[in-house]
């Protein structure tokens, strides 16, 4: 199996946490876009789908999977998506595909994030994976001395915009040994709007592609921004 094979073989198997008859959030990237591609194929089950960015709206509508507000939607219970980096307690890092705002406001709406990734994301520290942080465009010089202080080395993402009308800050060098700490320290640099760090709340159910198939990992962890109804 080939990395692409293997992503696509995680995708797949996310399908069965697809629940008939309840909305679903669906992520950015080319793991997830192996996931849509078979969503297609049951679109009759389900209602309409909660969008993380652009990209993957386009793609939803093309396949005729209706697209919901999340105004409209509220809380969600499952939303599948991709990662760059994910570490043994299932925090991890996004936002290589630059959605990583859309990504985490629906995450924080599911009662269960599913992680679909191939191995080579698997990983016992983040940080090798740059680090993505979504910045408002006047303060892109201010966040990067700041980002510079706690000991990475910040380079804009060129002729690069999210969809929100921002910039990207991609991190490299840092050794992230506290994940939810240094969530909460960059999103508390003003100007911040996003970091790519979902470590206060991480995946609940992770299911890797590897050369032998699937493996499957659930999160003891009640994460800190989930539904009430979890805890
Ligand atoms: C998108 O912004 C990211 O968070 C993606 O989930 C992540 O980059 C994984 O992408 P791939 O599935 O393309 O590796």
């Amino acid at each position: 199996m080939n990395q692409n094979d293997m992503k696509k073989a995680a995708a797949l198997e996310a399908l069965k946490y697809v629940q008939k008859n309840a909305v679903l959030g669906v992520g950015t990237g080319s793991t997830i876009g192996y996931f849509i591609d078979a969503l297609a194929e049951v679109k009759e089950c389900i209602p309409g789908v909660v969008s993380s960015s652009e990209a993957t709206t386009r793609k939803l509508k093309t396949l005729g999977i209706p697209v919901l507000d999340l105004n409209d939607v509220g809380h969600f219970d499952v939303y599948v998506d991709g990662a760059d980096e994910i570490n043994d307690s299932m925090q991890m890092i996004k936002g290589g595909g630059g959605a990583l705002t859309r990504e985490k406001i629906a995450a924080a709406c599911a009662n269960t994030f599913v992680c679909v990734v191939d191995r080579t994301k698997q990983v016992n520290m983040l940080g090798t994976f740059p680090l993505p942080v979504e910045v408002i465009p006047m303060a892109v010089s201010y966040v990067a001395d700041e980002l510079r202080k706690i000991g990475g080395n910040p380079r804009l993402r060129s002729v690069y915009t999210t969809d929100n009308g921002n910039m990207i800050l991609d991190v490299h060098g840092l050794k992230i040994l506290d994940p939810t700490g240094m969530e909460e320290l960059i999103n508390n640099i003003p100007g911040v709007v996003t970091v790519g760090l979902f470590a206060r709340r991480g995946a609940d159910i992770l299911i890797v592609g590897d050369e032998d198939g699937v493996k499957i990992q659930r999160s003891a962890t009640v994460w800190v921004q989930q539904d009430d109804s979890r805890r």
